[in-house]
């Protein structure tokens, strides 16, 4: 499995440090709020495990399962929701939880089922943002870093299901995916 990873982006601390910083102004913004964290599986897993411990306000969680890529490295386009949400979205503050914003394609179909819902509010949290490669306009109101335009895994962020294990994040090497 280490084999595979071509260069490591983000190292176990360094993950630690970022996920600290963006608990931490979560829990500012949303003091005497009604707070839902919303994590979009399967992605989001060890990022919202991580995030909601970070947050120092009290909160509610909950977990919807999209999937839109398959086991490819490009968005189907078409998002498929395995799992909904199972709280009603009625008087709360919701954030949406991912691990990362890339076409945009998922988190705009959300976005929309989401208001629908009419919540208080809604923002995105995204671990990281590949602002390179989106395709429709969506905007993360909290992202923990920026990457590169390079197929990135670990930290629950997976290739045909694989490496989310992995406790940082690397590029895999193209000859992985047949890149
Ligand atoms: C990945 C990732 C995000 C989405 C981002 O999910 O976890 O949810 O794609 O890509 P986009 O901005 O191009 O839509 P995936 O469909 O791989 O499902 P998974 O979370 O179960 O891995
Ligand atoms: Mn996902
Ligand atoms: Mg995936």
């Amino acid at each position: 499995m280490l084999g595979d990873i071509q260069e490591v982006l983000f190292s176990e601390k360094q993950l630690a440090d970022i996920v600290e910083r963006v608990g931490e102004q979560i829990s500012e913004d949303y003091q005497g709020k009604k707070l839902l964290l919303a994590s979009v599986l399967k992605g989001s897993v060890v990022f919202m495990a991580d995030l909601m411990r970070a947050i120092k306000i009290p909160c509610e969680v909950d977990f919807m399962s999209v999937s839109s890529y398959g086991n490819g490295t490009k968005t189907s386009g078409i998002v498929k929701i395995t799992k909904d949400l199972d709280i009603n979205l009625e008087g709360y503050d919701l954030l949406v939880v991912e691990d990362i914003l890339d076409s945009g394609v998922t988190l705009n179909y959300i976005l929309h089922m989401m208001q629908a819902r009419n919540p208080n509010s809604i923002r995105l949290c995204t671990l990281f943002d590949k602002p390179e490669r989106r395709t429709v306009p969506v905007k993360a109101d909290y992202v923990g870093a920026e990457v590169p335009d390079a197929f990135i895994v670990g930290y629950g962020l997976d290739y045909a299901q694989k490496y989310r294990n992995l406790p940082f994040v690397g590029v895999l090497k193209p000859e992985v995916y047949g890149g």
